[in-house]
């Protein structure tokens, strides 16, 4: 009987790899990675490839959110002098960053007044850039927030400029931006608690009235790798690769030994963490990456999640959206 095969997080590639038995000198020659947690050794498919970009995927320790975004902040650092080369070297991912990018300049431009824009984990500031760009004479002031020092220095020479943190100084004030931006980015939140954190302050900087639009991977997305982690009943384990469902540390095989973290989120999740907020969700679509990559409005179970918010005008429409009764 076949089994059912892994495609790569992230990447969602053809490619089918073996899923995990236990571990042996056959499996480790037919090109398995043996990894050990607390419950022992396993196998998990080693250097899954795409074009010339290949990853393994490893067991997420049990360590607290600083070494996590630390350890993020090495791996982009490594990555950031060839970070852009990757739109040429995987086609699937520029198809789809450039679908994204498509649709942030036209909510963008629908929307009344855009002059100040903020986008967390926003790199190299390329597509900071190119959303300007494409909005030419109406583009707004991007201001990214950028933890990574080399990814940071990269953006600056673009004209793209960063704040490291949300706390650092020249941190929006409450109420002055028009949109925010997290594109490819809010994956890397290490936990519940950080994600909570920071889209709050997020909502905090937005004005009333104002856009923000993410995009997150899916745990449910058939294409994925990772949707084999959502059902521990098809014979995979989600301790394989986290304590918490949907957690993936990863590292590039090929150049560096740095390693990363990424979070893959269901539907639920991402939208009560955003209704939460007070934000009201107006669109989510499902955007195509492991298969027809960049295709808009894919099913729900076939693609990323792309999901545009806004932030009522009125605290009393905030507190109908939470439930709350003003007294
Ligand atoms: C996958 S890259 C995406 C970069 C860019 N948005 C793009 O699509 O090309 C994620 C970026 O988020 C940044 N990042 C991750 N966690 C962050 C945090 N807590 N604060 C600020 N930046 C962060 C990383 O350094 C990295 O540059």
């Amino acid at each position: 009987m076949s089994q059912p095969g892994w495609t790569e997080p992230g990447m969602g590639n053809q490619i089918a790899c073996p899923p995990p038995v236990p571990p042996s000198a056959k499996a480790r020659h037919a090109g398995q990675l043996r990894v050990k947690d607390s419950e022992g050794c396993h196998t998990m498919p080693a250097h899954p490839r795409h074009g010339h970009v290949s990853y393994e995927y490893l067991p997420m320790p049990q360590v607290g959110d600083q070494m996590v975004v630390d350890m993020c902040t090495s791996y982009f650092d490594a990555e950031a002098p060839a970070y852009d080369d990757l739109d040429s070297s995987v086609e699937r991912r520029r198809d789809y960053l450039g679908a994204i990018d498509g649709y942030v300049v036209r909510r963008l431009s629908a929307l009344g007044q855009c002059r100040s824009v903020l986008s967390f984990g926003s790199g190299t500031g390329r597509r900071e850039q190119r959303i300007t760009t494409m909005m030419s004479d109406h583009g707004p002031t991007i201001v990214g927030v950028e933890r990574s020092p080399n990814m940071a220095a990269i953006s600056a020479r673009r004209g793209i400029q960063t704040i490291s943190s949300l706390e650092a100084a020249g941190s929006p004030e409450a109420n002055s931006m028009d949109a925010v931006l997290c594109l490819y980015s809010f994956i890397h939140l290490p936990s519940p608690a950080s994600r909570r954190g920071t889209l709050s302050k997020l909502v905090d900087a937005l004005r009333p009235g104002g856009l923000l639009i993410l995009d997150v991977f899916n745990l449910h997305d058939t294409s994925e790798w990772t949707s084999k982690l959502a059902d521990g009943g098809r014979g995979n384990r989600p301790d394989l690769v986290g304590e918490r469902r949907g957690d993936v540390l990863y590292r590039r095989t090929d150049r560096t030994a740095n390693l990363s973290y990424m979070h893959y989120f269901t539907i639920g999740e991402i939208s009560s963490l955003l209704e939460d907020t007070g934000l009201v969700i107006t669109d989510l679509i499902g955007v195509g990456h492991g298969a027809e990559p960049g295709r808009i409005g894919v099913p729900l179970d076939k693609g990323c999640l792309l999901l545009a918010c806004t932030k009522p005008q009125h605290q009393a429409s905030v507190n109908a959206s939470l439930g709350q009764t003003t007294g």
